[in-house]
């Protein structure tokens, strides 16, 4: 197994592993890195000037590197015979269907990979698991690349090392995440060839980042901190949100309440800003696997406790839809309502899980009609998630329902309620006259319901709306 990386491949060209492996060619010129994935609309997006995915800094690092040191291909037996290194970097979602369904990780995409690793390869390698997986699956994909493993030209045995190094980048920040991450976590085997394969990754990190900052552990210990990890940041939300229902029933202030408790150094003031509910590709796909994990080794206890951070999250996104409408009178059947924001959070396009999608799916059910801006998200995608797979007719019924808006005053004319889903700063920023402007234009009472809490209420109740802000008394 190398000792040393020159040439590493990333299968999986996603909002992890293109992001992730750009930053190692970046940062490591003497490295070639190649991307592969089997979906070539997206390997032809990569190699475009309109990347797939919308990060912030990520346009700048990609024209630095592409086609110097860093490649994107849907080559991906060629990539996986070239590299010292490989990371499995592929989507790891919930199981839809079969056992452990709307809650076990379907881990078909990573055992795809690792039987193609294992029936190309050529020489020995470093395999590396940057998906978010159940604890034990490196053991899984150690089996598999052992039973099927092949001999070299000159007649040795190919062998392969396992490592883990979950990614713990969050999207909007991934550039600034990955060149200064908190921690770089590298889990693998108690042997003298595992720790030589966690040495070899170890130093690809280190052209970067300290080597204080890299954390070497077990394998199993690595994968379960990420599960752990997420399901400790999403608990904190779950929390403060819980306390925001209590400061909306009691004129608490969930944000005086959020700092109070920050300020107690062992507290700590991040991730305590309440919310409509958490969204993003993660959080629930994550703990929903810790909780299958816990009660398949029969820790009900454990898994119930882990349960409730997203049946929280779900009372969360509903109780705040419930406001809308009791405030709006007890109905908001064919009232126009405007939704600022899409993305499950600022700085991203990404919607996956978005709270907006929950508050629009129930809106519409109420019969609302909805205009929805918001500034990174493409029409298709909102309609794509609006649209209910399967119901032949509810792509028409959502078109007839549903406008997106090319602004946030286009999303406002003759609007009886503003619904503010996503942070975005062009929302928190937007002035006195840019209100003012909007106020006018909409029907009168004119509400204003922030799932954020992110706008001036006092200013906003000066022009004239009526606000409702999550985690804060009338
Ligand atoms: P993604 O869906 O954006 O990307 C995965 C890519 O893998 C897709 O483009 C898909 O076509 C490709 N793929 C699937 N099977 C393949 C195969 N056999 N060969 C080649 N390509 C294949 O997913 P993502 O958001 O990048 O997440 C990837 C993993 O990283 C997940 O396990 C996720 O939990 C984890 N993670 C995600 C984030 C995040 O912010 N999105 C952060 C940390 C960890
Ligand atoms: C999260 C973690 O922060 C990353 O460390 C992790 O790598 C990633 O999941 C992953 O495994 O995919 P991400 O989902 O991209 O990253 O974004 P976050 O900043 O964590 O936000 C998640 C959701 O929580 C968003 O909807 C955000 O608006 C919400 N949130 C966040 C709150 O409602 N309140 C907060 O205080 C913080």
């Amino acid at each position: 197994v190398p000792t040393h990386v020159k040439s590493i491949c990333c299968i999986g060209a996603g909002y992890v592993g293109g992001p992730t492996c750009s930053v190692i060619a970046l940062k490591c010129p003497h490295i070639k890195v190649t991307i592969v994935d089997i979906n070539p609309v997206r390997i032809a997006a990569w190699n475009s000037d309109v990347l797939p995915v919308y990060e912030p800094g990520l346009d700048e690092v990609v024209r630095e590197c592409r086609g110097r040191n860093l490649f994107f291909s849907t080559d991906v037996d060629a990539a996986i015979k070239e590299a010292d290194l490989i990371f499995v970097s592929v989507n790891t979602p919930t199981k839809t269907s079969g056992v452990g369904k709307g809650f076990a990780a379907d881990l078909h995409y990573v055992e795809a990979s690792t039987r193609r690793i294992a029936s190309v390869a050529t020489s020995s390698k470093i395999i590396v698991e940057k998906s978010t997986v159940p604890c034990r699956t490196a053991a899984s994909m150690r089996t598999i690349l052992e039973s099927n493993s092949t001999f070299a030209a000159d007649g040795t045995q190919i062998s392969f090392q396992i490592l883990s190094n979950p990614e713990f980048l969050a999207e909007g920040t991934a550039i600034r995440d990955l060149f200064a991450p908190d921690r770089v976590l590298i889990g693998s085997l108690d042997t003298q060839q595992g720790k030589a394969a966690a040495n070899a990754l170890s130093e690809v990190y280190e052209n970067w980042v300290d080597r204080s900052k890299v954390y070497q552990t077990g394998l199993w210990s690595s994968e379960l901190s990420k599960l752990a990890a997420n399901a400790l940041l999403a608990q904190r939300i779950s929390s403060i949100n819980s306390l925001a229902a209590i400061c909306e029933a009691t004129g608490a202030n969930v944000d005086e309440v959020a700092h109070a408790c920050g300020l107690d150094g062992r507290i700590g003031n991040k991730f305590l800003k309440a919310s409509v509910g958490f969204g993003g590709s993660c959080f629930q796909k994550d703990i929903l696997n810790l909780v299958y994990l816990s009660e398949s080794l029969g820790l009900k206890e454990v898994s119930d406790y882990w349960h409730q951070v997203i049946k929280m999250n779900e009372y969360s996104k509903e109780r705040f839809a419930r406001k809308v409408v009791s405030t709006l009178f007890n109905t908001i059947t064919f009232k126009k309502i405007a939704v600022l924001g899409f993305a499950f959070k600022k700085d991203t396009g990404d919607t996956r899980e978005a709270a907006a999608i929950t508050l629009c799916k129930y809106f519409r059910q109420e019969r609302a009609f909805i205009a929805i801006y918001d500034p990174k998200v493409t029409t298709n995608q909102i309609m794509l998630d609006l649209t209910e797979p399967g119901v032949v007719d509810d792509a028409e019924a959502v078109r007839k329902q549903v406008r997106i808006a090319t602004s946030m005053q286009d999303a406002c004319d003759d609007a009886e309620a503003v619904i503010i889903c996503t942070e975005w700063d062009e929302f928190k920023n937007a002035s006195k006259q840019e209100w003012e402007a909007i106020y006018k234009a909409m029907k009168k009472p004119s509400f204003l319901f922030d799932g954020r809490g992110i706008v001036d209420t006092k200013m906003l109740r000066e022009v004239g709306f009526k606000v409702h802000a999550v985690g804060k008394g009338p």
